[in-house]
């Protein structure tokens, strides 16, 4: 039995494993229950007593040998994997996850997108504005209820000073600095001073229209606003045009779209309707076009109005406004598709 257990020690000493699977096997081979190692300490009952001590000593030598190795050889197996890791110039230095492009981004875009294609080009304004830009330039006799602090934020020391309550602002920042023809959409956050519900936000987004040139007529702004309506909701989409009153535009009128979820025969969704309102139109009202610079007996245009948050609740059917700015993971993760 010593010369076997020698004989082992020396064979340890050498051993050797290409990878670690290999590794395993040998550890299997020596050190499991069922390996060499086990086996010799199975016999050492066998062993007479006077050798005892003496086999004893060796075989535990053997054992502690033989795990030393094995600790050695895997540590070089992990240094080296280590090492590997430290030379792989390309990898990230944490798991990167992909974000997704928030649902209003989507929607805004489409819209976008829509116009662009019919010769719409992008302008923008400030979200912090004055009253000029808001109101009294687009038309708003100085009692009307929209200036109510009520519904517009302003600073207390500078009551001129607000957030803007709409996009139509910068329908009258790009006509007092250009002429016509004027062809623009203006996408942006508006601010309105209202208590936060699932229907209701202080902040929304919107996309204003704008087309000012000669002889524009309303003809031009439904045939517009259907060509929208088909690509934004489907080519079986009808629209309906309902006289209503803003203060810049006259005539004025909001748009309904049939509701694309029964499909205009009547249904919860369109409170048995078959129609779903999207946005404000309208003429430019002449007194607009002039206090922005813009001679109305040579031009005429129209503008119109709408909800991105509307148009992304009858698109995806979100159903508590607040979703949208709560940055909840989960409910973001579920526009992954539409990215
Ligand atoms: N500014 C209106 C609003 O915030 C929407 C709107 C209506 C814009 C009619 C327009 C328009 O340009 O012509 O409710």
């Amino acid at each position: 039995m010593l010369a076997k257990i020698e004989q082992l020690l020396q064979e340890i000493e050498g051993l050797n494993a290409k990878n670690t699977e290999e590794l395993e096997s040998l550890r299997i081979k020596y050190l499991s229950k069922k390996g060499i190692i086990n086996a010799l300490m199975a016999d050492f009952r066998n062993v007479p007593a006077e050798q005892k001590k003496e086999v004893g000593m060796k075989l535990n030598e053997l054992k502690n040998r033989t795990q030393a190795r094995f600790s050695e050889l895997k540590e070089a197996f992990e240094t080296q994997e280590s090492n590997a890791v430290e030379l792989d110039l390309t990898r990230t230095a944490y798991p990167i996850e992909l974000g997704t492009r928030h649902p209003l981004s989507i929607i805004r875009n489409e819209i976008i997108d829509i116009f662009h294609r019919m010769g719409f080009t992008i302008a923008d304004g400030p979200e912090i504005e004055d009253d000029w830009h808001v109101f009294s330039s687009m038309n708003f006799p100085e009692d009307h209820p929209a200036r109510d602090m009520q519904d517009t934020f302003f600073i207390e020391s500078h009551p001129d000073i607000i957030l803007r309550t709409h996009t139509s602002s910068v329908q009258s920042r790009v006509m007092e600095t250009s002429q016509p023809p004027i062809r623009v959409i203006c996408p942006g956050r508006v601010y309105r001073n209202e208590a936060i519900s699932y229907r209701a936000h202080c902040f929304f987004h919107q996309v204003e229209g704008l087309y000012v040139d000669k002889n524009v007529s309303f003809t031009d702004l439904k045939q517009v606003l259907l060509q929208f309506a088909k690509e934004m909701f489907g080519s079986q989409t009808k629209i309906r045009l309902r006289p209503s009153y803003f203060p810049f535009t006259e005539p004025s009128a909001e748009m309904d779209i049939s509701c694309d979820i029964c499909g205009g025969t009547g249904c919860a969704f369109c409170k048995y309707t078959g129609w779903v309102e999207i946005l404000g139109c309208g003429m430019v009202d002449p007194a607009v076009l002039d206090a922005n610079g813009i001679d109305s007996k040579v031009y005429s245009g129209y503008a119109f109005g709408m909800g991105v948050e509307r148009i992304t609740n009858l698109k995806y059917k979100v159903k508590d406004l607040r979703m949208f700015s709560e940055n909840d993971i989960r409910f973001l993760k579920e526009f992954e598709a539409a990215n």
